[in-house]
């Protein structure tokens, strides 16, 4: 792990993110809303979206290996004035020659501490697949409990349809 660094997404490193989640993304279709050949057509510019105070991201993580993109997570936060006490984070990836080495608790500890730095956030949101047992192992282990469940959230090609678990964190009473 010492050779890892936690970094914002900036405009050079966006085509290394789109290889990563372009691959996360054909490699793992259960784990993600999103569909592999919808994405890989998709131009660079359009992930600038993914850039920190673009849209709905407050900011997007990256786990660099000597400047290689190894793992991602983006934190949204909708700019209406009643929701913006929760933050959501999606897109959380770890490129598998790079799982169980701690990247993953790296990325969600940073993504935290941002956000607990923010004293109008009092609560993070995610969802997972249901089964999905290393993605859930990692955020319960950052204290997210599930408050509830999408049956049929997502539809494979091969005709599966998962649940999705949905998980929160307060930050603050
Ligand atoms: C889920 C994912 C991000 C975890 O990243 P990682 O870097 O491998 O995870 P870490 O090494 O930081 O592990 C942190 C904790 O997660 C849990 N965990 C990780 N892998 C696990 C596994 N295979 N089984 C059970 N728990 C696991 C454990 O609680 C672990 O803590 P521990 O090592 O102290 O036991 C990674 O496996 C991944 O990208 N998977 C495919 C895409 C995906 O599922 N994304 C999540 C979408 S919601």
């Amino acid at each position: 792990m010492a050779e890892v660094h936690i970094r914002p997404l900036t405009e050079p490193a966006l085509l290394g993110y789109k290889a990563l989640r372009d691959a996360m993304l054909a490699s793992h279709p259960e784990a993600f809303t999103s569909d592999a050949d919808t994405e890989r057509l998709r131009d660079i510019a359009s992930y600038r979206s993914r850039l920190a105070g673009n849209g709905l991201t407050l900011f997007t993580l990256l786990a660099l290996d000597e400047g290689r993109v190894v793992g991602a997570l983006t934190c949204e936060r909708e700019p209406r004035r009643k929701v913006q006490h929760i933050a959501h984070l999606v897109g959380m990836m770890v490129a598998d020659t790079h799982r169980g080495r701690g990247i993953g608790r790296a990325l969600l500890q940073a993504a935290l501490e941002r956000l607990r730095a923010l004293p109008a956030l009092a609560q993070v949101t995610l969802s997972v697949t249901a089964g999905n047992r290393a993605a859930t192992g990692l955020y319960e282990s950052a204290g997210f409990t599930r408050y509830g469940s999408l049956p049929d959230a997502i539809r494979l090609p091969d005709g599966r349809r998962l649940d999705k678990d949905l998980m929160l964190l307060r930050l603050q009473g």
